[in-house]
């Protein structure tokens, strides 16, 4: 059983800790917040039994912990990813896993240097639709891959540390980490950026951002936009010479559908219908891997992280 520490109780850590309720492989040991009684009330919600921690150094330094799953802010995760891995602990790290190419090479460096786990928490790499379509690709089922589009929006503007430059807000890091992640998926690690385009507000913040990639060979192009104005369709298609996959919803994938060149489906695959469920096997790979002694995860490998952090560098700074 892998022992998770939550690191920050915030909106997303209670709904990992709710979708791992009942779940055979990992256990929510301990809650940390800044503050005790924030983290007394986040434990009695979402995970009664777990030990409550004030402060995060203490989570970090506690023998208990198997797996710290950081859940603070953008801007946070680098700071708070290193203090728990010079205490040895092994990290599960949201998405963007840092704000920067340089950030991500430090975390890994620090965690090679002691053989600690490191995986960065892009769920929609670990969802059990996304392996089948690149199964379906990996048998050739839409043969050689040509266009690659996505699009992922959230009415989410109200939301304040979106709106907050010092937290890591915007579009981008926000939602375009995920287009980009699909991009690498389906276009490999070879691609380059060719044109961005985002639309700011007066505080820097991009609420919306649109742009394009291509592979450095020019044999396939990749268009993506994602807002944090409006929630648009969510989906994407990945064209190939001798059919299309259409994904309904990258976010959280509900179906993939096979289609022909001259589009009559071929086949179809439907995710699990419980929405908070597709959080769990990020947790369950991590503890697949730890139990054999790796630092990363296959579905995530430091030198996928390490090739997003690059592109979102390369986009920022082309905003
Ligand atoms: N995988 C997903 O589907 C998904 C969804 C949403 C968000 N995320 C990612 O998860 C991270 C957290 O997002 P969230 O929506 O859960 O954010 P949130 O609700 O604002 O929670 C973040 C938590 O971080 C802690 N924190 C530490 N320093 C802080 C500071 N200076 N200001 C504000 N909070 C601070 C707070 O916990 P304490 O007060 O308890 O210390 C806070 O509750 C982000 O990196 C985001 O990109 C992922």
């Amino acid at each position: 059983m892998l022992r998770v520490g939550i690191l920050g109780c915030g909106v997303i850590a209670a709904k990992i800790c709710d979708s791992l309720k009942g779940n055979r492989k990992v256990r929510i040991e301990g809650v940390a917040s800044r503050e005790r009684a924030k983290a007394k009330k986040f434990a009695a919600a979402h995970c009664p039994d777990a030990k409550v921690f004030t402060g995060y150094e203490k989570l970090a330094k506690s023998p208990d912990i198997d797996l710290i799953y950081i859940a603070t802010p953008n801007t946070y995760h680098y700071e708070h990813a290193i203090m728990c891995i010079k205490e040895y602990k092994n990290v599960l790290i949201e998405k963007p896993f840092a704000m920067s190419r340089a950030e991500a090479d430090s975390i890994f460096f620090e965690a090679k240097n002691r053989g600690v786990f490191v995986a960065e928490a892009m769920w929609t790499s670990y969802l059990p639709l996304h392996k089948k379509a690149l199964e379906w690709i990996e048998k050739g089922r839409i043969g050689q891959i040509k266009y690659v589009t996505a699009n992922l929006g959230y009415d989410i503007e109200s939301i304040p540390r979106l709106n907050s430059t010092v937290l890591g807000g915007g579009s981008y890091l926000d939602l375009g980490v995920y287009t980009t992640n699909f991009a690498l998926s389906f276009m490999g690690d070879d691609i380059k950026v060719s044109r961005v385009f985002a639309r700011k507000d007066s505080s820097g913040i991009d609420r919306d951002t649109t742009y394009s990639l291509e592979t450095d060979d020019g044999a396939i192009l990749g268009n993506f936009y994602v807002t944090m104005c409006a929630n648009t369709d969510k989906d994407g298609v990945v064209t190939g010479e001798r059919g299309k996959i259409r994904f309904t919803n990258i976010n959280n994938y509900r179906k993939i559908t096979l289609y022909s060149a001259d589009d009559v489906m071929l086949d179809e695959a439907e995710a699990d219908k419980n929405y908070l469920k597709g959080y769990v096997y990020e947790f369950e790979s991590c503890a697949n891997a730890i139990s054999k002694g790796l630092i990363q995860a296959p579905e995530m490998p430091w030198s996928r992280t390490v090739r997003i952090c690059q592109i979102n560098d390369t986009i920022r700074s082309m905003m």
